[in-house]
């Protein structure tokens, strides 16, 4: 099996995405956007919609406008229609980079897998700009650096240097020209949004705990276990450490393992909210 969308892959990992969900820090947002009289959400990176979507349905019956933002139309195209086959008549989806900042602001941004694709402060910047005074910024499913498979593989030593160097592709990403948060994103976008000012309201584990239930897997879990396997192959064939054969053989025995309903996966992710604050506004409006 292999993913042919991205789309497909974002739409699979919904499931996972919501079991891993911090409950204690997602109720804590939606107490603070329903105590909000009208609230307006922007959710940055939206993919297929996933949490415009959980959003609209956590506030059912309160008045709240949803935009969705991305810069993929296919996954915006996908996001469109699963909205409107489901009825979802609050949610707009739009074609724009969340470093596009029009005069709307937004008393809340929602980002689920997204603030480790970016520079922390240049996108702190950014959610300044679309947040209106004493906004929030929720960020969900945010990779932090653990991923670790069961059972444990024939050929341990090389699947955790495999590992090591999935992570090491993440930290070499730059964003025009600048060090992206990367595998601690989750931590580094806390810490900088620490060091400028912002409000850390909360934040808790969303750890996906992906295994087989009565000998099979949950709807969408084994394509997101063939996706994590095919990802950290991929990037092993990029890097000169890795030995193709080695690799191809990892592959091919973690994806039997999935075939059989074995293999079991924990990818550590934080969820996290944080208020902007008028000193947070100060130190952005610096440069640097
Ligand atoms: C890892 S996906 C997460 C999608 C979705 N939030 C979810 O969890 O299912 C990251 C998304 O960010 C989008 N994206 C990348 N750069 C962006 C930018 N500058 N502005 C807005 N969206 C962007 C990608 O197209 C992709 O859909």
């Amino acid at each position: 099996m292999s993913i042919d969308r991205f789309a497909d892959y974002l739409e699979a990992k919904r499931s996972a995405d919501e079991r891993a969900r911090d409950i204690a820090t997602f109720e804590t947002f939606l107490g603070i956007v329903r105590a909000i009289p009208r609230p307006s959400v922007l959710d940055v990176g939206t993919g297929t919609g996933a949490m415009a979507r959980s959003v609209a349905d956590s506030l059912v019956g309160k008045e709240v406008e949803i935009t969705g933002i991305d810069t993929a139309t296919e996954n915006l195209t996908v996001a469109r229609s699963k909205a409107a086959e489901a009825g979802y008549e609050s949610l707009r989806f739009e074609c724009r980079s969340v470093f596009e900042i029009d005069a709307r602001r937004y008393s809340t941004i929602t980002a689920k897998s997204f603030v480790d694709e970016f520079p922390p402060r240049r996108l702190l910047r950014a959610f300044a700009g679309h947040l209106a005074p004493g906004g929030i910024i929720y960020t969900s499913l945010t990779y932090n650096g653990r991923t670790e498979f069961w059972p444990r593989a024939a050929d341990h030593d090389y699947e955790q240097m495999m590992l090591a160097e999935y992570d090491r592709s993440m930290d070499e990403r730059t964003f025009e020209g600048t060090p992206v948060a990367g595998s601690r994103g989750a931590g580094r976008f806390l810490d900088e949004a620490e060091r400028c000012g912002f409000e850390i309201v909360r934040f808790g584990g969303a750890d996906w705990c992906i295994q087989p239930e009565d000998g099979s897997y949950l709807e969408g879990d084994s394509t997101v276990l063939y996706g994590m396997v095919d990802f950290i192959a991929s990037e092993a064939k990029r890097r000169p450490q890795c030995d193709p054969e080695r690799t191809k053989a990892w592959r091919s025995n973690r994806r039997k393992q999935i075939e059989t309903a074995k293999l079991r996966l924990l990818v550590h992710h934080l969820d996290a909210i944080v208020r902007i604050t008028p000193e947070a506004r100060r130190i952005l409006s610096e440069p640097g």
